[in-house]
């Protein structure tokens, strides 16, 4: 049942300009909700709202700074998805300082703004890398929370941090851990574009830990299943997995992307440099409660959803946001 309807209301997305951001700004838009992206553009980028970015307002700011709650009060926002963040863990391991800062300071900081300014409904973006590697599958929110980087330990203390505000201060937060998300826009050199990259440019692959298998959702389905969340009834303080139940090895993901190229063969190289053997080796996702709170499940295949990655990688130029940058 729908509790919150968005349409014609003033919602506001932190980190709207990246990969999963601007695929839910489009989503709200789709929905009729006036959008509001609030991003300080470390990572996100203008050409991924390049369409749309008339039907919105952009606010590049940090979460850090007084500038949310000023947001959220002069344009009486009603719903806040919360997504800013220092996602990319092999950054982390060096910069623990400004992951912490960001993902718990930062998310403390929306928390305090929407509680002031009774915002009706939070949606904080987790992250599935809170359980650590799979200790049994599919894995539930019940599954056990054993990060194993710092940017792991960053997001549990937000997730935590927003369900003690709500459990302390009675905020309607909900959480959602999505698990790996893949398609157009990504603004971090994760392995799906990496391997789309360099194999849009010849039949040969240089990875690491090819064996390390995890549960992969095209971003379309998150940012769906996101404002569902958002929309639908839902007790306060709740955590969602979305995902979609299914694992690939990143050699199998390579020999998709090496199909739906044309390849009739593709050839991997190890490379030492790119092994992160403290990576998390298992991630599967058991997204029954998503289904029973918002009958959500993942509607685009791996096949059809790398195909999407694939084209719309080649049609802009063959770049992504941190290659064209170099
Ligand atoms: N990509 C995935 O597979 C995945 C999986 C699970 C959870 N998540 C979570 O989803 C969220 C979005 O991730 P993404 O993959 O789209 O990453 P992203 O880097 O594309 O998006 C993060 C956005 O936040 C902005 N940002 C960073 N620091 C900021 C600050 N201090 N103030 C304002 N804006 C700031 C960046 O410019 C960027 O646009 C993150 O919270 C991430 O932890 C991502």
């Amino acid at each position: 049942m729908i509790v919150n309807n968005i349409e014609g209301e003033k919602v506001l997305v932190t980190g709207g300009a990246g990969f999963i951001g601007s695929a839910l700004t489009r989503e709200l838009l789709k929905k009729g909700a006036n959008v509001i992206v609030y991003d300080n553009f470390l990572y996100g980028d203008k050409s991924n709202l390049s369409e749309i970015h008339e039907s919105i307002q952009i606010i590049n700011a940090d979460i850090l700074s007084w500038k949310i709650y000023d947001t959220i009060k002069k344009h009486k926002v009603k719903y806040v998805f919360h997504l800013a963040a220092e996602p990319f863990i092999p950054y982390c391991y060096d910069n623990p300082e400004k992951f912490f800062d960001v993902n718990v300071k930062g998310t403390m900081n929306v928390l305090m703004a929407c509680k002031t300014l009774d915002v009706e409904r939070i949606v904080h973006f987790s992250s599935s890398e809170v359980y650590g590697t799979a200790q049994y599958v599919p894995m539930d929110e019940k599954h056990p929370t054993l990060p194993l980087s710092t940017y792991a330990v960053s997001k549990l203390a937000a997730d935590r941090l927003c369900f003690v505000f709500h459990y302390e201060h009675n905020i309607p937060v909900i959480i959602l851990r999505p698990f790996n998300c893949y398609g157009p826009r990504e603004t971090q050199p994760y392995v799906i574009p990496e391997i789309v990259s360099q194999l849009s440019r010849g039949n040969v692959v240089k990875l690491g830990n090819v064996n390390a298998k995890r549960d992969f959702t095209y971003v379309e389905d998150i940012a769906k299943g996101a404002v569902n969340v958002m929309e639908a009834e839902i007790p306060d303080g709740e955590i969602i997995n979305l995902g979609s139940n299914k694992t690939y090895s990143i050699k199998e993901i390579a020999y998709l992307v090496g199909n739906l190229i044309g390849y009739d063969d593709i050839k991997i190289e190890i490379e030492n440099l790119r092994l992160r053997p403290r990576d998390v080796t298992l991630l599967q996702c058991d997204y029954s409660k998503a289904k029973t709170y918002i009958n959500w499940e993942p509607e685009v295949d791996i096949r059809e959803g790398l195909k999407r990655t694939i084209e719309w990688y080649i049609e802009n130029g063959k770049h992504w946001t941190w290659e064209r940058l170099v």
